[in-house]
Formats: structure tokens, sequence, C-alpha cells
């Protein structure tokens, strides 16, 4: 079996395997679908497996900015992983997701995401969970009581508006710290602000996206680097509370309108959980960013049988951190499951006691203290 860049014309057997695999597509999403993959075939980032002529399977790497720790940097985001229903089972899964992990690497990204639908073959390739999209139910009439200043300008978005929505979200989660969130590219934001059902306003710092789904409204985003903008954007969606007495909110799991709520008590949280890979230790660790109290100097051992792997010295001070290859010796061995996780900000001891990590313990403060996060996205892919 031979992989290789898709084009144009294997979309439609592409469109085939989707249908087989994720369901039936209206004639309307199957040209979104098309408009909005295109362009990205020629960038690489489309791979399909071919028995002769026949595709197998395929598999799609979106080109994303994640923030951990406040500092953004590309992030493969792994979707549409399939496999032709009569060669399930035989590891075409498998190989293919090796090739996608090292497609990854080329095109440039250190660390990479997927929703998984499955996990043993994700983590068969060196993934692990570490993160979820946190969607939450709040009454509308609940937030109906968060009490907008009246200062905040919202303006209604479209395409033209990609660019800033980027800027936006860029000083929101530099600002918040965050770890995990991703943005889209300005290309795919243009597309996303086309849609005609979705409710898309824009202040100075802050945006919202949220549509009707039934009866209920469906935040997407909101996103504010300020008090003012945040009530307002929260306010709009409040202001709904006679036809929409629930909303479902993608959040952060400390998400500052839950702080906002008049009333809080039992919360129903759907976790989507995605799991995290790092495709290249030594650039992962200086584009993450780091609490600026943290320091830590550690050699870690990671073992990564697809991308080869080693042994690092870990000189994390001043919200920076870099990694310099030192030869094999005593320290922290991990697998690249492990690794990931570590760099997910997941609790030391949680990893020692499921086994993702062994050796020298005696960095496991540090090591905590340097990676901690909470990951979470409110976009799903
Ligand atoms: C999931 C899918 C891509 C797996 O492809 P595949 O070629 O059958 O996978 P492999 O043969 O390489 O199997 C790899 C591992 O995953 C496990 N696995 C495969 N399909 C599975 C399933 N449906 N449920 C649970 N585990 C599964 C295998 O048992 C194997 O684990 P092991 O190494 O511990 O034995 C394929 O079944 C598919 O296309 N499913 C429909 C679409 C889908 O769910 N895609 C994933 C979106 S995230």
């Amino acid at each position: 079996m031979e992989i290789r860049d898709l084009t144009p014309e294997d979309l439609d057997d592409v469109l085939d395997l989707r249908k087989r695999s994720f369901g039936l597509l209206s004639p309307d999403d199957r040209e979104k679908w098309r408009k909005a993959v295109v362009p990205t075939l020629a960038e690489g980032r489309y791979l399909g497996m071919f028995d002769g002529a026949r595709l197998t399977a395929a598999a799609r790497l979106r080109q994303f900015t994640q923030w951990w720790h406040g500092r953004p940097q590309p992030m493969a985001g792994i979707a549409g992983v399939t496999v032709s229903p009569e060669d399930r089972g035989r590891g075409l899964g498998t190989r293919l997701m090796r090739a996608v992990i090292e497609r990854g690497a080329e095109l440039g990204d250190a660390v990479s995401v997927l929703f998984p639908a499955t996990t043993a073959l994700y983590r068969g390739v060196g993934y692990e969970h570490a993160g979820a999209q946190h969607n939450v139910r709040l009454s509308g009439e609940v937030l109906r009581g968060i009490r907008p200043s009246g200062q905040v300008k919202l303006r209604r978005m479209g395409p033209a508006d990609a660019a800033e929505v980027v800027s936006v979200l860029h000083r929101v989660h530099g600002a918040a710290r965050s770890s995990g969130p991703v943005c889209w590219d300005e290309r795919t934001w243009s597309l996303w602000l086309a849609e005609e059902d979705d409710f898309l306003y824009l202040a100075d710092d802050g945006l919202a996206v949220y549509r009707w789904k039934g009866d209920e409204l469906e935040v997407d985003t909101i996103a504010a680097a300020s008090a003012d903008t945040l009530r307002a954007l929260w306010a709009l969606v409040g202001s709904a509370s006679t036809v929409a007495p629930q909303v479902v909110a993608a959040v952060a799991p400390d998400d500052p309108v839950l702080w906002l709520l008049p009333e809080r008590t039992r919360e129903q949280v759907k976790q989507v959980r995605w799991m995290f890979r790092v495709l290249d230790v030594a650039a992962a660790v200086e584009r993450r960013g780091y609490p600026s109290t943290a320091a830590c100097s550690a050699v870690v051992t990671v073992d990564d049988p697809i991308r080869g792997g080693g042994t690092w010295r870990l000189e994390i001070s001043g919200g920076s951190g870099s990694a310099t290859p030192v030869p094999d010796g005593d320290g922290v061995k991990l697998s690249v499951n492990g690794f990931s996780a570590l760099y997910a900000g997941i609790p030391v001891q949680t990893l020692r006691l499921s086994g993702l990590i062994s050796g020298d313990d005696r960095y496991d403060e540090a090591l905590e203290a340097a990676f901690a996060a909470r990951p979470y996205t409110l976009d799903y892919f």
C-alpha cells in the first residue's frame, strides 16, 4: 500500500470514505467540506493510502495555533482519520497515523492534538489523554442576571474580520496564560464567519460565536480580555432567555463566566476528551510558555519509536524553556505518551501511578510546577 498526498481528483473517493465512516453529508455540507479542503491539498495536509488505485484510508492535518501557558505555537490538528470498512482491523489506521506524525513534524509542528473516537489506535502511536472541550449547560435566565456595563461597543462580524478575530484571540489567550485553546487559520475563520445561521459579534477585545440548536442556544466561543467585554458578550446570550431557557456553552474549566453567575450549584458538564502528542521534544519545550516563578533543570529520556526519542536536559526559568541533547544517563524516563501528558500539565504522581513515568523522582515537584496546566479547548475538530 502506498501513502501519498491527496489531489483534487481524489476528493470524490474521500467523500465516499467519509460517508462510510462518519455518516451521510448533505450536498451543502459536501460543498463546504470541498471548499475548506481544496486549498490544503497542495500544502501536504491530507494523506491517503492506496491499494493500487483504490483509496483505503485517509487523514487530514489541520493547521492550528495552540496556546500553552499563554504562548502560541503551530499545532497539527488531526481529523478525518478513516479506513474503509473492508480494510479495518489490519493495521492500516496505525500505518497511516505513523505517516501523519512524520508529516506533522515535516510541516514544522512540534505538537499535535486529536479528538479520538477510540483510544488504542492513537495511544499506540504516542498520543495521550490531555485535555477536553468542556460543554456546560447553563440556564438562560441565570445568564440574564449578568448585567453589562453598557460601555462596550459590539458589532456584527463577517468574513472580512478573520484577521481581527485571530488578533483578538492572541490577546485573550496571552493575557489569560491559557493552555490548550486553539485558533483556526485566517482562511478557515473567513469560511466560519460566512455561516449565515451563526450569530457573530466582535468587540475591541473579545468576540462571541453562538447559534440556535433546536430551542436552545449553543455557544461555541465567548472570549474576552476585559471584564466589561466578558459581561457584554454573555449578557447578549442571556438576553435570549425568554425563548432559550437553556444554553450549552464551551467554556474553560475555570472560565470567568462561571464566577459571574449569580447562582451555581450542581452543574452538568460534558467533556469531549482530546489527546495530545509532542512531535519534536526540543522545539515543543522551547515554544511553550511556563509560569515565570517556575525553575527546573532535569534530565529526561523520552522513548519515541516513531520520531526517535532521546535524552535532554530541560532548563526552565523566567517563563521560558529549552531542551539540550545530553548522553543517556540517570534521569526521568518517559514514553512519548508520558512526556506528552507531562507537557500538558497532567500531575506527575498521576503519570507515575499510571506507569507513564519512571526513574529518578528528584525532579517531580519542579517538573509539575513548570508544566502545570488545566488544558482545554473551546473548539472541536
Ligand atoms: C478507527 C479506525 C480508523 C481504525 O482503523 P484500523 O485500520 O482498523 O486500525 P488498526 O488496525 O491500525 O488498529 C489499531 C488499534 O486500534 C484498535 N481499534 C481499531 N478499531 C477499533 C474500534 N472500532 N474500537 C476499538 N478499538 C479499535 C485496534 O484493536 C488496535 O489496537 P491494538 O493495537 O491494541 O490491537 C477505523 O476503524 C475507522 O475508520 N473507523 C470509522 C471512523 C472513525 O472512527 N475514525 C476515527 C476518528 S477519530
